[in-house]
């Protein structure tokens, strides 16, 4: 990239022109001498791009080819490729949360952790628009989905869109893989990692609302009054270990026996939490604490306690509010947009 500019730069009259050195009268042997270099260094510049030279590899927008080479890019490449230390950091969007994806990545980034960010397109343009900008950091797993407006939470497409969640996380893990998955209407304000205290199968957070105890318990909280735990499907870090594929394979069982209808508003949470209670003696959990992972109905809505704790919060999730908009707005009334000050820090750049 840097070696692409300063050549561009080179072939810019306007920069020759009012470069320091030419500010001095030159004579016109000089100037030919130059001129001549000028047109050498362009010809080269034209040779090397049409002869595809890696210093010109401008992103090739709309080849089939490169089309063709993500089409066929499989999960086990896409995570040897990115990777880092056995650790992969997972997200699943498709096209409409291309903004989210932007926020939530300079997030990361700003932590050091965007090189081993694998995003699940959920959809080819996604595929192919995060493959164009940071190539290899984006994978399909067959079949995508048709989702040109964004799912709000609760619609069938949106839980069309988080049912294949618990598969992916478990194919990652067959694969030999510790996952961090996130939601990408989330942003991190501190690294997460250092808090995946011990050596634990499976780390969530809590999505109710309730004000805890700083020293709460890090175990599975007891069920509430509706017989239920309501531990998010948000925030998911999971290491290769057989508890978390049989938490992974409890999920995907449970999610199979429920079928959506408007009367539920079927999600993936309650089938999470049913597989986190059934596998419970067998699956080794550990529960985030809440100062520093907190449901967005906590932290957006207790202005209170977030001052209080201010400072003290790893991830706010931008949840416990619906649609595309109303999310963008409460990002951007908290400072938590990132896209307009930091596109320079996203690998994926300003995305237009
Ligand atoms: C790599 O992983 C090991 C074990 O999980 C950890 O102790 C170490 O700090 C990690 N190294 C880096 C560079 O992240
Ligand atoms: C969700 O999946 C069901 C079953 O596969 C399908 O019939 C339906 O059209 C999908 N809906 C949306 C909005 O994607
Ligand atoms: C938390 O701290 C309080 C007061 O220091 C103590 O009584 C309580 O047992 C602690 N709870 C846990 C889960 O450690
Ligand atoms: C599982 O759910 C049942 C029904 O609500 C409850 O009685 C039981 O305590 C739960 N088990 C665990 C480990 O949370
Ligand atoms: C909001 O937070 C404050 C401070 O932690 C707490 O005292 C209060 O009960 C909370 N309010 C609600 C509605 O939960």
């Amino acid at each position: 990239m840097a070696q692409q500019h300063v050549l561009l730069h080179l072939f810019s009259p306007f920069r020759l022109s009012y470069s320091p050195i030419s500010n001095r009268p030159i004579s016109p042997l000089r100037r030919n001498v130059v001129r001549l270099l000028v047109a050498l260094l362009v010809l080269v510049g034209v040779y090397l791009y049409q002869a595809g030279s890696p210093l010109f590899s401008f992103p090739n927008k709309d080849s089939p080819s490169s089309h063709s080479k993500w089409r066929d890019y499989s999960l086990a490449q896409a995570a040897n490729f990115v990777a880092k230390n056995g650790t992969l950091i997972v997200c699943t969007v498709s096209s409409p949360f291309l903004p989210f994806l932007n926020n939530w990545l300079i997030s990361v980034s700003i932590q050091k952790h965007q090189d081993k960010v694998l995003v699940i397109a959920e959809d080819y343009a996604t595929l192919y628009k995060v493959n164009e900008k940071w190539p290899g950091h984006a994978v399909l797993i067959p079949p995508a989905l048709d989702s040109q407006t964004p799912n709000d939470f609760g619609s069938q497409g949106f839980f069309n869109f988080t049912l294949r969640r618990p598969q992916h996380l478990l194919q990652i893990l067959e694969l030999g893989y510790n996952v961090m998955y996130n939601d990408v209407d989330m942003v991190w304000l501190k690294d997460p990692f250092p808090y995946l205290e011990g050596s634990h199968d499976v780390y969530f957070t809590d999505d109710k609302t309730g004000i805890k105890p700083v020293n709460h318990s890090h175990d599975l909280p007891p069920p509430g009054p509706n017989g239920m735990t309501y531990i998010c499907s948000c925030t998911i870090f999971l290491r290769p270990t057989h508890g978390a594929k049989l938490l992974m394979k409890k999920w995907i069982e449970e999610l199979q026996s429920q079928t959506w209808s408007k009367s539920n508003k079927g999600n993936d949470q309650p089938a999470f939490n049913w597989a986190l209670n059934k596998t419970s003696p067998q699956v080794d959990v550990y529960l985030l604490p809440q100062e520093a992972f907190p449901t967005g109905g906590l932290y957006f809505r207790n202005k209170t306690w977030a001052k209080e704790t201010k400072g003290r919060q790893v991830i706010i999730h931008n949840n416990y509010i619906v649609g595309f908009k109303n999310k963008m707005k409460r990002f951007h009334q908290f400072g938590l947009w990132l896209v307009d000050d930091h596109s320079l820090e996203s690998p994926l750049g300003k995305l237009e």
